[in-house]
């Protein structure tokens, strides 16, 4: 059985982000031998290569390339000022148009107000899903008191637990639908051009 390919990003511009521990925990989620996880952090990238088109740094580039070989995309984002994170939109604003044409995308957020909950649907979700996503599944917004930190041991209080193994449930479930046209989505020529030779 082949394995499914996932880029889970962490977009906070915090050293010790609770968001990437956050992100971290939930890639623990995913069993080795049936899923191909890559983990980066944006804020690893030099900042000043978010600002350059067209894009020249190799590591971004290749993050690039990764989203383009996945299946399904993971976004993990601090909610800043009832949004999501600038760097992410600087992310995003570097893909091209379709970059998300036939994948799943799961949207998780950390935050401080729960009246804040919504964010990841109005403001994460209508890019995101305009970018080609086959499917966005249910968002998760996970309160940042939920999140335990014991030494270097990162836990979830346990009704966080249970709402993000229910957002992980669904978000391989999707993946795993298969389907015979990767192009789903908005088509992509580059891609439409390679399937075809
Ligand atoms: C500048 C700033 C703005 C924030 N704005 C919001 C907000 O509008 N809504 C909210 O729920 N939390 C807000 N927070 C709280 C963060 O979302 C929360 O602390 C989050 O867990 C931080 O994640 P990080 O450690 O990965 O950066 C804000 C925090 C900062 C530093």
């Amino acid at each position: 059985m082949s394995r499914h390919k996932i880029v889970a990003i962490s977009s906070s511009i915090s050293e010790s982000s609770k968001t990437a521990k956050f992100l971290n925990h939930v890639a623990g989620h995913f069993d080795p031998r049936r899923f191909d996880m890559t983990v980066v952090n944006l804020r690893d990238i030099p900042p000043e290569s978010y600002f350059r088109y067209p894009v020249d740094n190799p590591e971004l580039i290749g993050i690039f390339d990764e989203v383009e070989q996945a299946d399904g995309v993971v976004f993990a984002t601090p909610i800043y000022k009832a949004s999501f994170s600038g760097l992410l939109k600087s992310f995003l604003d570097l893909l091209p148009q379709f970059a998300f044409a036939g994948k799943v995308i799961l949207p998780l957020a950390t935050g401080g107000s729960l009246a804040h909950v919504l964010a990841l649907d109005y403001s994460l979700r209508p890019v995101v899903q305009s970018m080609g996503a086959r499917h966005v599944v249910q968002s998760y917004f996970l309160p940042e008191k939920e999140l335990l930190v014991d030494g270097g041991h990162v836990k979830l209080a346990a009704e966080a637990e249970r709402g993000i193994a229910e957002a992980i449930h669904h978000f391989k479930t999707s993946i795993s639908v298969s389907t015979n046209d990767r192009l789903l989505g908005h088509p992509r020529p580059e891609r439409a051009a390679a399937i075809a030779s």
